[in-house]
């Protein structure tokens, strides 16, 4: 053992770990290939792995030699047990319709689905958009994508055509799967004809299969376009899931980085497969009679992650719901509960704020008393709203396991871990990393920062939950994730030759090693928990005609974290107005999705710039949140940020004038 992982442990020691995650910390940093080969004994695997880890930083491929297969290890391997008929899948859909699917149901509609993509002469490594709204066919059609070994692309339904085709046109997408709409808020979204939209600005795609969801009129392109119960209509069963290496990749997950262009992460099949076996053990304690519900929508991360193939790895019965949470009444959520007695619920820190706000009567009228364990992602939890959580929604007995994580860790990463040891939680804190897992707070130059001292939260590489590349740009993969700090001799490494993963968040140690996480160091917003570049939204701007230039920028938000806010240019002969405004924003929200959507405005007749001419995001975001502005000795022009500052209190004064107004 180095003496740089000795002094880790004694960290270890010193802090407030309890003795069994002291344990497996110890274990995992000893020997970390024996601790993730036990692991992944749990997992069905058609040809045992040779090496454990080949590691050329910052490229790591995890269980080489093995073969695997994830559809089989979420289905074939429950359907051969008692637990065939087990529930996998409680459905409701937002108008009120229900499904339930055990495990045999689930597995003949994946084997069918297999046959279909199959027929269209969908292949290992082809791959496959999807845009679905949150019903069972999604999972259906994932699992059937991994079962032929086809990568798929999940796209959020929630975005619109702009971001669809480039992502379709990224991917290359040989098949899009979509549904004829989907529901949400009451409101019909219409999914069908945004996959036109976009298909109209990409190549790639030669079929379409459209399942009928809500049965509105949608237009088929003959030879293209099919509908879902068509080609399933007399599909065999026989659909053998084919062994694949375990870096195969399973699928490509769009997010948002500091470029207008989303990066495509890709994650593998048996290293992802075995951090997620592992997580949902650990941090959810995951038990055959529970019933989880996790809320995330599909189309992000945490979907993936822990409404599709965690819980199914474990053979767990899942609830899993396709609209709004406070539709038709903020009770939605907790009625749920109650009718299907769930025992673990993961959600986001906005939803428990949002419920907050609805008053805590919703929730007292339904019986809670099945929850068992509550979970956070996705965003800093406020120790208000986490008391609240565990109070009213958990009953004062429940713990709460804050996660944080990323779409690039590809399961959680630091979070209590009830399944091994619940340690002492304090509101606000994600408390400890797992096992396995090397997290450390650094300052700019990569050494590690002292208690309380607020740094970059750094992942001492390799994981095997970790992104493999981004798909076809392993350049920026290498450039993005793991240049930052270099190979820094101050860091304690389990692995040789050493790296350093950089996640783009702030984040404290405090006495005890907790880690307290502070917000993300770049570019990149999130609303609502759901994470949207800047630059994204700016581009989308700039392609309306009478934009010159647009800058955008996060303020804080008491619901949603963080909510949009625009300044931009326009272009001789365009005035600002407030019918542009609100085309503006209008426009943002049909090209790239409601979620994209500024919550404010703001006209101006120049942007804030360097000498060099980068625009100063840092600037707007202190004046829209009201905060001192710091350095401003690289401004280019001083009245750019009067005028932003001007243009804000002008609209701050409309509101209030508005509010008098309206009591008087
Ligand atoms: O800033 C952190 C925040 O969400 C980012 C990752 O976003 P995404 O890839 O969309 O994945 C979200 C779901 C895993 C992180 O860089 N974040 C995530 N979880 C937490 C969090 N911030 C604070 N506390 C968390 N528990």
């Amino acid at each position: 053992m180095s003496e740089a992982v000795g002094l880790y442990l004694e960290e270890a020691k010193r802090s407030s770990y309890g003795h069994k995650l002291r344990q497996m910390q110890e274990l995992a940093i000893r020997d970390p290939e024996n601790f993730w080969s036990e692991v992944a004994r749990n997992l069905y695997w058609f040809k045992t792995w040779d090496r454990v880890l080949e590691w050329n930083p910052p490229f790591a491929r995890w269980f080489v030699g093995g073969l695997i297969n994830a559809s089989f290890n979420c289905l074939d391997v429950h359907v051969r047990t008692a637990n065939r008929n087990k529930v996998a899948i409680f459905w409701e859909g937002e108008p009120g319709d229900r499904r339930v699917l055990t495990y045999m149901d689930l597995w003949r509609e994946v084997c069918r689905f297999s046959s279909v993509l199959r027929d269209l002469g969908v292949r290992k490594g082809d791959r496959v958009a999807i845009y679905m709204p949150m019903v069972p066919e999604l999972p259906i059609a994932m699992l059937a994508c991994a079962r032929v070994g086809a990568i798929h692309s999940v796209i959020f339904s929630g975005f619109s055509f702009e971001a669809l085709a480039t992502r379709i046109r990224d991917s290359g997408a040989k098949v899009v799967i979509t549904a004829d709409g989907g529901y949400r808020r009451g409101k019909l979204i219409q999914l069908k004809k945004t996959v036109d939209e976009a298909l109209a600005k990409t190549s790639s795609v030669q079929s379409v299969i459209v399942l009928r969801r809500t049965g509105s009129d949608v237009e088929m392109r003959e030879g293209r376009d099919f509908w879902w119960d068509d080609l399933m209509r007399g599909k065999s069963l026989d659909s053998q899931a084919t062994p694949l290496e375990s870096e195969h990749p399973l699928y490509i997950l769009y997010t948002s980085g500091t470029t207008g262009r989303p990066k495509g992460v890709v994650h593998d099949t048996g290293g992802y497969l075995v951090w997620l076996y592992a997580t949902m053990k650990w941090v959810f304690d995951i038990r055959p009679d529970d019933v989880y519900w996790c809320t995330a929508d599909i189309g992000w991360v945490t979907g993936h992650s822990y409404v599709v193939y965690g819980p199914l790895l474990h053979g767990a019965t899942s609830v899993m719901y396709e609209g709004a949470p406070d539709y038709p009444a903020p009770d939605r959520w907790w009625e749920m509960i109650e009718r299907y007695s769930i025992s673990i619920l993961y959600t986001t820190p906005t939803a428990i704020r949002m419920h907050m706000r609805f008053g805590e009567e919703w929730a007292r009228r339904h019986d809670l008393s099945s929850l068992r364990l509550l979970g956070t992602v996705g965003e800093p939890i406020n120790p208000e709203a986490w008391r609240w959580y565990q109070r009213v929604i958990g009953g004062g007995r429940c713990p709460i396991v804050d996660t944080w994580w990323q779409t690039e860790t590809g399961g959680i990463m630091i979070s209590p871990a009830p399944g091994i040891e619940l340690v002492p939680l304090k509101p606000g804190s994600a408390t400890l990393p797992l096992p396995g897992v090397h997290a450390e707070v650094v300052d700019e130059n990569g050494k590690p920062t002292k208690p309380y001292e607020k740094g970059y939260l750094v992942i001492l590489g390799p994981w095997p939950g970790m992104l493999t590349t981004l798909w076809e740009d392993p350049e920026s993969y290498k450039r993005i994730y793991w240049s930052k700090f270099g190979h820094n001799n101050s860091l304690n490494f389990h692995f040789n030759p050493p790296a350093v993963y950089y996640t783009g968040d702030y984040a404290m140690k405090d006495d005890d090693g907790y880690i307290w996480l502070l917000g993300r160091a770049d570019e990149v917003l999130k609303i609502a928990g759901h994470r949207i570049g800047t630059t994204e939204i700016e581009s989308a701007l700039v392609m309306h005609e009478a934009v010159a230039e647009a800058a955008v920028t996060g303020k804080p938000d008491p619901v949603r974290g963080e909510s949009i806010v625009a300044f931009v240019t326009l272009k001789p002969g365009f005035k600002p107005s407030d019918d542009l405004r609100v085309e503006l924003i209008k426009w943002v929200r049909r090209t790239v999705g409601s979620i994209a959507s500024p919550s404010e405005l703001y006209f101006v007749s120049k942007l804030p710039k360097t000498r060099s001419g980068k625009i100063m995001r840092r600037l707007l975001r202190a004046v829209v949140s009201s905060t001192p502005l710091g350095d401003v000795t690289t401004l280019e022009d001083e009245t750019s940020i009067k005028e932003a500052m001007e243009a804000v209190e002008l609209l701050k004064k409309a509101m209030m004038n508005n509010r008098t107004a309206d009591s008087s």
